[in-house]
């Protein structure tokens, strides 16, 4: 199979959502699959995907601003703490409240009660796969 011919999926759950020449790094797009919104990302070359629903109260979360954080270090030698910019594009907040969450993880830094569920990705022939079955 060449790489502009998509790739026949067998398992029902399971969507061809885009080339991956068509989703630059640090960007995302927002897929409708079998009626839920689903947000496909990027991140650093690899593909993640979680419902466009925050867990807190429901807002599009996937639709939200992604940018980095504040990192922090601590030197136990020197009792210096060191703050910088870093994990550029790893940090989506919801568009609601603002809760930060962690795209590589789908862990949210605002409140541990809550974490994003994944749909596993997977690359085929230059095609981004979700599939509905949570990881
Ligand atoms: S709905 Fe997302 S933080 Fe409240």
């Amino acid at each position: 199979m060449s790489n502009a011919e998509t790739p026949e999926v067998t398992d029902d759950d399971e969507f061809v959502v885009g080339r991956t020449s068509d989703l630059a790094e640090g960007e995302r797009m927002i897929v409708l699959l079998d009626g839920a919104e689903v947000g496909v990302f990027n991140v650093g070359g690899e593909y993640v995907a979680y419902p466009n629903w925050c867990p807190h109260m429901g807002a599009p979360l996937c639709e939200g601003p992604l940018d980095g954080t504040i990192e922090s270090s601590f030197d136990k030698e020197t009792l210096e703490t060191d703050l910088s910019w870093g994990r550029e594009d790893e940090m989506l907040s919801c568009p609601w409240h603002g809760f930060e969450f962690d795209v590589t993880s789908g862990e949210c830094r605002s409140d541990g009660q809550y974490k994003l569920r994944e749909f596993p990705t997977r690359v085929e022939d230059g095609h981004i796969i979700v599939s509905l079955g949570f990881a």
